[in-house]
Formats: C-alpha cells, sequence, structure tokens
C-alpha cells in the first residue's frame, strides 16, 4: 500500500484545531483511496519556545527532510514578540529546506460570498506562484548608527539568476500542466524596481520561449491589485517576487471569501514540501471550537496532489465544495452554523461517501 510519512506542525494558536480537522478529512481520503498517511506530531510553537528556550531543536531541520510532507497549522503567539517564531519556524523551515516555491490558488466555490459584486465562482479561480526564499525575505540589511536621531535601516531584496529562474521555471510547468487558459503574467514593478524587475522580466521572456504555448502577459504589483477586484477571470496563474507575492495572496484570499479558506503550499520540487492555511493563528477564537478548519482542509487537499494522490486531491476539493455550497453559510469563525469539528465530519463524510 503506499504509505506516506507526514510530520505534523500544529503550531499555535487555533493550529492544533485546524489541524485536526484537517487530519481527520486527510484519513477519510486515505481510506477512500487506498494509501496510508503515518503522521508524526511535533511540538514546535510559541509554547515549545516559551519552554525550551529555543524556537527548533538541533537536528530538526536534517529531521523534517526525512518525511514526505509537512503540514502545518499555524505559527504566531501573543506571548512571544512578534519575528521570533516567523524567522525562527516558518521562514526557517520555508529557506533551509529551499521550498523556493509558495503556491497559492485562489478560487471562489460556489456557495461562498465574495466581497467583489456580480463575480462568479468562474471569474475568481487563478493560482499565484510566490517566489518563497529570497526577496525582502533574505534578511539582507541593516542598521547604522541604531538609536541615533541618524539611524539608517536597510533592507534589501535580493534576486538572483538561479532563484529568480527556477520560480518562472516552476510557474512556466504549472501553467503548462494545469491553466485553464495558458496564459502567465509576471507582476512586478518595472517602472521603478529597475534591477530587481528587471532580471525578472529578463528571466521571463528568456524562459518563457522555450513556452510557446503559453502566452507571457505583466501587469506592475499595483495594477495587479486593481485588476483582481475589478476583473479577476483575466488571471490565470501570476508568478511574482517574495513580498509582492505575500500582499497579493491576503487580497486573494479576501476575493475568494476569506483567511477560512486559503491554503497555500510551500514547495521543494526536489525535497520536503509543506501545506499550511494561510491565514494566521487567530489566538482569540483559540479552544473554542469556532474557528472554519476548511483551509486546513484545503492545504491538506494540495499536499495530497503534490504526493500524487491526484484522484484524493481532486475528491477532497469536491467534497469541500459540496459542503460549502449545501452546508455552510459562512466562512467566518463563529458563523458557519457549524463548530470546527462538524465542519470536518461533514467534509470527512462527503469524502468517504464518494460522489
Ligand atoms: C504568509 C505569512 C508569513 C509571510 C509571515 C507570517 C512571516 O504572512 O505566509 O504569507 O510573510 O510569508
Ligand atoms: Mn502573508
Amino acid at each position: 500500500m503506499r504509505n506516506y510519512k507526514i510530520a505534523v506542525i500544529p503550531g499555535d494558536g487555533s493550529g492544533p484545531e485546524m489541524v485536526r480537522e484537517g487530519v481527520k478529512v486527510l484519513e477519510a481520503a486515505a481510506n477512500r483511496f487506498a494509501f496510508r498517511l503515518d503522521f508524526t506530531t511535533l511540538p514546535y510553537g510559541g509554547d515549545y519556545y516559551l519552554q525550551t528556550g529555543e524556537v527548533l531543536p538541533n537536528g530538526a531541520i536534517e529531521e523534517l527532510k526525512k518525511y514526505d510532507a509537512i503540514f502545518l497549522g499555524a505559527i504566531g503567539h501573543p506571548d512571544v514578540k512578534p519575528g521570533i517564531l516567523e524567522k525562527g519556524i516558518l521562514l526557517h523551515l520555508r529557506f533551509e529546506l529551499d521550498q523556493y516555491i509558495n503556491l497559492r490558488p485562489v478560487k471562489l466555490f460556489p456557495g461562498i460570498e465574495t466581497p467583489l459584486k456580480d463575480k462568479e465562482p468562474s471569474e475568481v479561480d487563478f493560482v499565484v506562484v510566490r517566489e518563497n526564499t529570497e526577496g525582502l525575505y533574505a534578511g539582507c540589511g541593516g542598521f547604522l548608527r541604531k538609536g541615533t536621531l541618524f539611524e539608517v535601516a536597510v533592507q534589501e531584496s535580493v534576486n538572483t539568476r538561479l532563484g529568480v529562474e527556477r520560480c518562472l521555471r516552476y510557474a512556466f510547468n504549472y501553467c503548462r500542466e494545469h491553466g485553464k487558459r495558458k496564459k502567465l503574467t509576471l507582476c512586478g514593478k518595472t517602472n521603478v524596481l529597475t534591477y530587481a524587475f528587471d532580471l525578472w522580466e529578463r528571466v521571463f521572456h528568456e524562459v518563457g520561449a522555450e513556452y510557446p504555448d503559453i502566452e507571457r502577459d505583466y501587469a506592475h504589483v499595483d495594477a495587479i491589485c486593481m485588476w483582481m477586484v475589478k476583473n479577476p477571470e483575466q488571471f490565470d496563474v501570476i508568478v511574482t517576487d517574495n513580498m509582492f507575492g505575500d500582499i497579493i495572496t491576503d487580497l486573494g484570499a479576501m476575493i475568494q471569501g476569506g483567511m477560512g479558506i486559503a491554503a497555500g503550499g510551500n514547495i521543494n520540487p526536489q525535497g520536503t514540501s509543506m501545506f499550511e492555511p494561510i491565514g494566521g493563528s487567530a489566538p482569540r477564537y483559540a479552544g473554542k471550537n469556532v474557528i472554519n478548519p476548511l483551509a486546513s482542509i484545503c492545504a491538506g487537499g494540495m499536499m495530497l496532489g503534490h504526493l500524487g494522490e491526484k484522484e484524493a486531491a481532486a475528491a477532497l476539493e469536491e467534497a469541500v465544495m459540496d459542503i460549502c455550497a449545501t452546508k455552510i453559510k459562512s466562512l467566518a469563525a463563529g458563523r458557519m452554523g457549524y463548530s470546527t469539528s462538524e465542519v470536518g465530519d461533514l467534509v470527512a463524510a462527503r469524502l468517504a461517501a464518494g460522489a
């Protein structure tokens, strides 16, 4: 029987509740499609840091490399200074496991309300390929004369030929395999960031020449924000750098109905990838059984697709869509009409029942 070793990091706040429902649905998928998921739960997160004084133990990265995938809840704790856990766990894992792609589908499911007036599910259906290891996130820069009136703070965007090219190649390949319209939009800022996006644009066209079947399109990031609200139907696959990708995918999450459903994958095509809801740890809802677990469930679906369980991934998405269309009242925590665990039960039961 096909067997996958999955590291589960529930993390902080509402992460554990979301992950619990994600695992429930993943198990239903494994039962129906006859494969095995071997889950190992790891305790990393804010509480672990407060208890041990370290964000990750020595050897954690090497240990994680042994898994087929990582299923993450959320990172972020109200008693820990912002930045420590985000950089020490989430970004550290993305960088050290070389998960150079952050794949974020923006898909409005039937029955889900979008703040975009008169937009149908068929009009909000695209994918953002975000570079995930470089740019402003590289941590390059520093202070000069810190704390004085003459203080200087510099934070540089690092864009390497290799990093840009592998991201663009992934995006072209992704578009070829999954794109509905075979159109790849580069999201940049070539009119101002004349070094970084000069490189991106040159490599985009150079690599793009190898993909004559893919239409190449370019838009500045500010214009992309406008089009995502006004005409989201024009997008198929968008590729962009780390910072712009971070920003536009929060906007993307909103137009697909909210953080309650937005999922993403941190992907190393040759290594261990990590799947997560893209919203935060929502500590004020933690432990109340009111948070929406669909983002975690959808992240699980992406993980199955990545592991090669394509049929199971499609069935999971169908089950979520069906529950959204027929049961759930709202994606907002506390307003779903069901508790967190009931939503997990509904999707798991629907998935188990088949078509
Ligand atoms: C995300 C988050 C992270 C990011 C934070 C928590 C470091 O916002 O996954 O989009 O900026 O990448
Ligand atoms: Mn973000």
